[in-house]
């Protein structure tokens, strides 16, 4: 009996002097726990005489009602004084200077693709996106280059492996394919815009690179000209390179246009006066695209009847206007993944 009353004693002392949640826990399973003290002795009552098991059995389920309600007890003091104490921890500095996050920096490309597209929404024109994987059809015979086309090797590109049976897959060398793509599925009249990256088999220097970004336009209608493309794309310089541009068309060849024309803006470091200017060479123009109206051939692949449609197209390099617009001297800066270059933008 004495036993039980001095570990009951204890016990008392024990729980009311627990500084933390955690230290009543642990006096808790001391005394409560499963090999507890007062568990144990519980637990040997049976080894007693009927009387003794009795009177010890009484006053240890006594004491063990006590304790529980005392730890109880206990537990909400010590709740309420260490919710007291994170509160206070957590009281806010309003004055405290905050700590800047780290912000990322939208690529030049990225940026000159939405721009352009949001200039073309205004003239009219959707903006589209097509599959960077092409099939032969797509990237050149529809577009009237067929396979011994001498013209074939301005595109020299990647080839993907054969799928048995199928037509042959590249990775697209121009936009021009989304010129068929749409065509076939929507009715003119329309106007779109192609953004979208384009890839080549070709030596990298300051200007080349095996991957760049074109933007592919196509306006189709009954009575579409040359010079409604000549307006549209005088306006759509003059808002990219933010500056008035004059625009000069000159005849080129392009199997998927006729005619076609090599499109040139005037310089836009000494604004078409030439002399010793370093951007242009002296020539007072910069070569933009390539552009004209579109074949008669292309409209047959497409489904549609070149008599009762026309409309003209233009390829621009993407990553040639971001050059001039920032200044940027070299093409692969853009695909370099160098923070140092990202984070000026
Ligand atoms: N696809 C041509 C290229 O990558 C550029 C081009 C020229 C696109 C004339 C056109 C066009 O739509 O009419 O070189």
């Amino acid at each position: 009996m004495d036993k039980i009353k001095a570990l009951k004693n204890k016990a008392i002392e024990a729980v009311k002097g627990a500084p933390s949640l955690g230290a009543l826990k642990v006096v808790e399973s001391r005394i409560l726990g499963r090999n507890g003290e007062l568990t144990e002795v519980l637990r040997a009552l049976k080894n007693l005489s009927e009387k003794e098991r009795k009177e010890q059995g009484e006053l240890a389920n006594k004491i063990k009602i006590e304790l529980v309600d005392l730890i109880k007890t206990r537990r909400n003091e010590l709740e309420k004084i260490e919710s007291e104490k994170d509160l206070k921890a957590e009281r806010l500095d309003v004055s405290h200077p905050g700590v800047k996050p780290p912000q990322g920096h939208i690529h030049p490309l990225s940026l000159i693709i939405k721009e352009a597209g949001e200039i073309f929404n205004r003239l009219g024109f959707t903006v589209v996106e097509g599959p960077e994987i092409e099939t032969e059809w797509y990237n050149f015979d529809a577009l009237n280059i067929p396979e011994d086309h001498p013209a074939r090797e301005m595109w020299d590109t990647f080839w993907l492996k054969e799928p048995k049976g199928k037509s042959k897959l590249l990775l697209r060398t121009h936009t021009s394919p989304m010129q068929i793509r749409y065509l076939e599925t929507h009715n003119p009249p329309l106007r779109i815009v192609v953004p979208g990256r384009c890839f080549r088999y070709e030596a990298t220097d300051a200007s080349h690179d095996t991957h760049f970004y074109q933007l592919e336009g196509l306006m189709v209608d009954k009575n579409t000209s040359a010079a409604n493309f000549k307006a549209v794309i005088q306006t759509f310089l003059s808002k990219i390179l933010k500056r008035k541009v004059e625009v000069r068309l000159r005849p080129s060849f392009f199997p998927f246009t006729e005619p076609s024309f090599e499109v040139d803006v005037t310089c836009v470091q000494c604004g078409g006066k030439g002399g010793n200017c370093s951007v242009c060479s002296g020539t007072g123009w910069l070569e933009m695209m390539g552009a004209g109206m579109v074949h008669p051939g292309v409209f047959k692949n497409a489904g549609l009847n070149p008599k009762e449609w026309q409309g003209f197209a233009f390829g621009m390099g993407l990553d040639r206007i971001a050059m001039i617009r920032y200044k940027i001297p070299d093409i692969r800066l853009f695909y370099s993944g160098d923070v140092r270059f990202i984070n000026q933008f």
